[in-house]
This record gives C-alpha cells, sequence and structure tokens, in this order.
C-alpha cells in the first residue's frame, strides 16, 4: 500500500492559486487517465479496507458529489458491496434526508435518499479530499439520520492544516499523506 501511495502521490498536480489566490488545488484527475493507476488506487484502498474491517462486514461505500463519484463506485464494485450517492439539493427523487452544511462563502445543503441505507447497515463514506470537514461532517450527518454505522471516513487527501478531522465522530483514513501549510503571499 506504501509504494501504491507513493506512485499515485507522484501523479497528483498542484495548481497555485486555484480557484482562489491563496489556494493551492490538489488535482487528482490524472490519476484516473491511466488504468494501471486507477487500479492502483482502488486496489490501494480495497487492501485498507478488508485489513482494517476483516471482521465488521461493510454493506455500502456511501460516495459525496462530484469528485466522491470518480471513485466511489469502482471500490464498492471491486469490494462487492453497494454504492450510495449524496448529492447536491434538488437532484435526487422520493423521500430524502438533508443536512446543512457551511461552505467558505455561504451554506449549502446534500441530501440522500432515505430508503437507499437500512438501519444498522455499516457503512465507509469516501470524498476525494478533506479540507475544512463540512462536507464530510454532512454526510456523515445523513448517514445518521438513517440509523446506519459510520466504520469509517476515507479521503486520498487532507488539508492537515485546517483540522477538519476533528469536526467528525468516526476513524479518519488519508491515503496519501497532506499537505501542511496553505500557500503564503
Ligand atoms: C470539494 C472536495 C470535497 C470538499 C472538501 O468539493 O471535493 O468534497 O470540497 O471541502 P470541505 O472539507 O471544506 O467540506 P466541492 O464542494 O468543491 O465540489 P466537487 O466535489 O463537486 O468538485
Ligand atoms: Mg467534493
Amino acid at each position: 500500500i506504501e509504494a501504491y501511495a507513493q506512485e499515485l502521490k507522484a501523479a497528483l498536480h498542484q495548481y497555485p492559486n486555484f480557484p482562489q489566490k491563496g489556494i493551492l488545488f490538489e488535482d487528482f484527475l490524472p490519476i484516473f487517465r491511466k488504468p494501471d493507476l486507477f487500479q492502483k488506487l482502488i486496489d490501494a484502498l480495497v487492501i485498507h479496507l478488508k485489513e482494517t474491517f476483516a471482521e465488521n462486514n461493510i454493506d455500502f461505500i456511501v460516495g459525496l458529489e462530484s469528485r466522491g463519484f470518480l471513485f466511489g463506485p469502482s471500490l464498492a464494485l471491486a469490494l462487492g458491496v453497494g454504492f450510495i450517492p449524496i448529492r447536491k439539493p434538488g437532484k435526487l427523487p422520493g423521500e430524502l434526508v438533508t443536512a446543512a452544511y457551511t461552505k467558505e462563502y455561504g451554506d449549502d445543503s446534500m441530501e440522500m435518499q432515505k430508503e437507499a441505507i437500512p438501519a444498522n447497515s455499516n457503512v465507509v463514506i469516501v470524498d476525494d479530499i478533506i479540507a475544512t470537514g463540512g462536507s464530510a461532517s454532512a454526510a456523515g450527518s445523513l448517514v445518521k439520520q438513517v440509523k446506519a454505522n459510520i466504520l469509517e471516513y476515507c479521503f486520498i487527501l487532507e488539508l492537515d492544516f485546517l483540522k477538519g478531522k476533528q469536526k467528525l465522530d468516526a476513524p479518519v483514513f488519508t491515503l496519501l499523506s497532506g499537505q501542511q501549510e496553505a500557500l503564503k503571499h
């Protein structure tokens, strides 16, 4: 898993001052351009989850729109479990659970279909990156509203200096080590 992580990390592309001045954007899309790297990303996550939750069966991978959709379904398929999408508001039909969260500019919310996850299911929540932790903690709230158990929050990357993990009340795993500081000007 460490060898895979190093190779994956080398594929990331950094864009300074995107989408705003002072932000160093970590682009993980190059991983998906090469099937061998994409496969290594999924394999590394499968190895980690199988090692960590050998006893505790994972029932669902829950992924956040949009970047969590790029690898969440592939991970679920590799594990042989279902994939549940959490979407931005107004996109999902049927009875929904909703959670509000705060972004840098203004508030937003996320939705999940109520019937998607039976009570007491064990889920892993996945996304590309944890920054402030607002998105992940809203996702956690949706999973708790349907009375499922969060085994873990699983990310590819983390911005350590924002301390987003402190907002989460289940174990947090990050595959690639995080960016330590914001850009300095
Ligand atoms: C980005 C990223 C995470 C979230 C992390 O998503 O993909 O989901 O922000 O930030 P946080 O920890 O401060 O909540 P974004 O909302 O920009 O949308 P996208 O996935 O559709 O690009
Ligand atoms: Mg996102």
